[in-house]
């Protein structure tokens, strides 16, 4: 069977918790392949709330099994606070997850490292979540991380203490005034309680389930904070794109069923980078009561602006959607009019083409549609939307070459379109 994936196609809080709790329910099986608590991933229904952060949004559907795969940056100590908050709700997560052995591991050193980098970058600061994410990729890559099956061998503490002074070094040259030994207690705890979940190695778990099982990937962040196609350097340190599927699952591209991507009727951005249909007038600040577009892991308010088609499409392009989510138009109800950027005028030049420079000055060019000024919240059938509100959806449908298959009218569960 296939691994369906879900993708945020902007620059994140698309609504990916959301729509992967809904379909869920038809997967056995729900998968995170890389971040780590970077994410927030809300999820409502009967009346209750969550924001998830390690743990995938399979968590509240009896009998599906959650795996944390190897592209995943665990923090030990967010992520038991994290289970506990859950299993005092009744969910037996001991049971429902998985964790892979090569995932890396968040030291809280590797937290510090990020406060420091963004303190050291001063007013050009990526706007990190500061969760140790960027520090933690680092040392996989140059080759000095600490990983999740690490965490059963006899020298385990030795090697702990090795990276954490490797870090201090680093802080103190940075004249970073901390504590590396701070958080060491709660650390070690956390890696206790770590050892009570199933500790597997994902690439031959999933590609044994997946001989009877279809799988749902849960993507983090958006393809636009993607470490290759996001707005370098403004941009998170893994692989966001459906390609990050493959690599942070160990399974093969010819094994990709669905790729669903997600996104909002209008944008938003938290953190610095480009954002070329940013809003700061009224609008925006409109965007941001309605949608309640403040961040779910840092609180920071949202940067808002109209939907981005050209980075819209540059992200089904790179990751092959096959399947269009769009959320939050209901946000949309009471606007006279709606607008969606349709090209750029980079240098004097109209083009449909995300630029290569980060720095360059992006002027949108705009299409109008008038607003439907209809209340979308409770439609649950097709026929129920207004005439505006089709013609905007099939002019999205005809500009990304992509249909629209579900529409999401709200936070609930049910609040949900399947087309
Ligand atoms: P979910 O999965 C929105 C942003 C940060 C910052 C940049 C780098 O909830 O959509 P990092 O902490 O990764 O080093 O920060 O990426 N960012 C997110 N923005 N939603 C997220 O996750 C994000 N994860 C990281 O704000 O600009
Ligand atoms: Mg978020």
């Amino acid at each position: 069977m296939k691994l369906d994936v879900v993708l945020g196609l902007q620059w994140g809080d698309e609504g990916k918790g959301k729509i992967v709790d809904v379909l869920a329910g038809n997967y056995p099986i729900v998968a995170r392949f890389q971040g780590g608590p970077n994410a927030g991933h809300s999820l409502h229904f009967e009346g209750k709330s969550f924001v998830l952060r390690s743990v995938p949004s399979g968590i509240f559907r009896k009998d599906a099994i959650n795996i944390v795969g190897n592209g995943v940056v665990l923090d030990p100590i967010t992520f038991r606070k994290e289970c506990e908050n859950i299993e005092s709700t009744g969910v037996p997560v001991k049971e429902r997850i998985v964790i892979a052995k090569k995932a890396h591991l968040i030291l809280p050193t590797h937290r510090l490292l990020d406060a420091a980098n963004e303190a050291a970058m001063g007013k050009g600061k990526i706007g990190s979540t500061l969760k140790g994410i960027g520090p933690t990729y680092t040392d996989k890559v140059s080759r000095n991380g600490l990983r999740v099956g690490d965490i059963l061998a006899t020298d385990f503490e030795a090697r702990y203490r090795k990276l954490r002074d490797r870090h201090a070094k680093m802080l103190s040259q940075m004249e970073y005034a901390c504590d590396p030994s701070a958080e060491e207690a709660d650390f070690f705890a956390a890696v206790e309680y770590l050892k009570g979940f199933r500790l597997i190695d994902c690439e031959y778990f999933v590609n044994n389930e997946l001989k009877d099982k279809p799988i749902l990937a849960e993507g983090a962040q958006g393809s636009m904070l993607d470490i290759d196609y996001g707005s370098y350097p403004f941009v998170t340190s893994s692989s966001t794109a459906c390609a990050g599927a493959c690599i942070g699952l160990g399974v093969a591209p010819s094994q990709i069923g669905h790729v669903y991507g997600i996104f909002k009727a209008y944008c938003t951005r938290v953190g610095s980078g480009p954002f070329p249909t940013e809003l700061f007038d009224e609008t925006g600040e409109k965007l941001r009561k309605i949608g309640n577009e403040f961040g779910a892991v840092t609180g920071r308010p949202r940067r808002c602006g109209w939907l981005d088609l050209v980075a819209l499409k540059y992200a089904v392009m790179i990751s092959g959607v096959t399947d269009l989510i769009m959320m939050k138009s209901d946000c949309l109800d009471s606007f006279e009019t709606i607008k969606v950027c349709t090209s750029y005028i980079v240098d004097g030049q109209e083009t449909s083409q995300v630029p290569f420079d980060t720095y360059a000055d992006i002027r949108p060019v705009y299409t109008e549609f008038k607003g439907w000024n209809a209340d979308l919240t409770g439609c649950r059938d097709e026929k129920e939307l207004p005439a505006e509100f089709r013609e905007y959806i099939k002019f999205m449908e005809d500009y990304l070459e992509v249909p629209i298959k579900i529409i999401s009218l709200g936070p609930d569960r049910d609040a949900t379109i399947m087309r």
